[in-house]
């Protein structure tokens, strides 16, 4: 365990965990973050998406209780939650912030399994928050993984995905795709999750860290548009496959129509929704190529598509922002990279950069002075590897 990075964090949840819950035995578990290689806004359009487990996650040491008391604390978060089982409801609350997530993992479970004893945990994460990596995925799976360990019903990771994904979606209210908690619960070490989104279904796809680093852009600027230009987003891309369920065929989602169907009913839907539209069926090719490149170890071809889905989603989508395109396009002329574009659902936060190893110091020198010149502003940066999947911490 010494040489993982999270040694430090761990070591801190377990002085937390003990001073406020006291010494009796406690369990450690941990879910990843994930970058997004290609397949921008592809999941809740039925499409295929290709998300890395990164090695920065969630850690939580948890204990069951007898009674149906809930108590969450956080490491990073001031807020702490305690309550009756019986007052969770089935919508989360202002009152409980970021502890949302768990509740709703909790109620999931609870309604899945009948288990509905109360629990106390603490919380740690290594991942910047709210920056596009996925920290409350990996707060939910990681509280799925360690209710199922501590009740012994032995859920396969599809239903612990199902259910951080039923709490993101039920309990907190943002109607997002399942790439986030898939990313989470199945990723395994050394391997990229290609998720098609329809079925689900998945294959992992084998990712080689001594041909290709990840390196993180961190923008610094706020996703505050997040949550209403995500939704908006979900709605126009509904009226598009309205439209060419009418004048076209009917399938059962956007992603699986080709551009020529949409090509074929552009005057019926009006310019966003044209543009909406065929950013998921190209993106739907990009993914595909994406796919086929890293089996081939072909990662020059990889950035490629890395370079197209962020042209892609910032032109015909419109989630990018100025300081994602900036990132991103400084980053692309150094040498060594291969590819650049925004992660998660875009509007700031943050892009990743593929590069050749060795290249990373170079590269965070040269896009840090670009863009501290034009946004007055530092970016952080981050090198990333490949992560585990989740896992118990003995
Ligand atoms: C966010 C959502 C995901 C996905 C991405 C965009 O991260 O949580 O479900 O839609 O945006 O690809």
């Amino acid at each position: 365990m010494n040489d993982r990075p999270g040694t430090r964090l761990l070591d801190a949840l377990t002085v937390r965990f003990r001073a406020d819950f006291g010494e009796a035995p406690f369990r450690r578990f941990f879910a990843p973050g994930r970058i997004n290689l290609v397949g921008a806004h592809l999941d809740y359009n039925g499409g295929d998406v290709l998300p890395m487990a990164v090695d920065r996650g969630i850690y939580l040491a948890i204990r069951p209780r007898t009674d149906d008391r809930i108590r969450l604390r956080s490491i990073d978060q001031k807020l702490a939650v305690d309550i009756e089982a019986g007052q969770v409801g089935t919508r989360t609350r202002p009152a409980f912030g970021w502890g949302g997530y768990p509740l709703g993992v909790w109620q999931g479970f609870r309604e899945a399994t009948g288990h509905s004893t109360g629990f106390e945990a603490v919380f740690a994460g290594d991942l910047p928050m709210a920056s596009g990596l996925s920290s409350s995925a990996a707060i939910e799976v990681v509280t799925a993984l360690a209710l199922d360990a501590i009740h012994g019903t032995r859920l396969d990771r599809q239903q612990l995905a199902l259910l951080a994904h039923r709490a993101e979606n039920g309990f907190v209210g943002v109607r997002c795709g399942i790439m986030d908690q898939f990313a989470s619960a199945l990723a395994r070490a050394g391997q990229v999750l290609l998720l098609h989104c329809a079925g689900p279904r998945w294959e992992h796809v084998p990712f080689d860290p001594s041909a290709c680093e990840v390196l993180v852009l961190d923008t610094k600027k706020p996703r505050l548009l997040a949550k209403s230009g995500f939704n908006e987003r979900v709605a126009q891309c509904a009226t598009a496959h309205e439209v060419l369920r009418t004048h076209v065929r009917d399938l059962p989602h956007l992603a699986l129509y080709s551009i020529a169907d949409v090509e074929q009913s552009r005057s019926a839907m009006g310019d966003v929704s044209y543009r909406r539209a065929r950013h998921v069926v190209t993106e739907m090719e990009r993914t595909r190529t994406a796919a086929a490149a890293l089996r081939a170890h072909d990662y020059v071809r990889l950035g490629a598509c890395l370079n197209a889905s962020h042209a892609s989603a910032s032109g015909d989508y419109e989630v990018s922002c100025d300081e994602l395109d900036v990132i991103t396009a400084a980053a692309r002329t150094c040498d060594g990279v291969f590819g650049a574009r925004l992660t998660g659902a875009g509007f700031g936060g943050c892009a990743i950069a593929l590069l050749r190893p060795g290249h990373a110091e170079v590269v965070q020198k040269h896009v840090g002075a670009a863009f501290l010149s034009r946004f007055g502003v530092a970016p952080g940066f981050d090198l990333l590897r490949n992560g585990t999947g989740p896992v118990e911490i003995g």
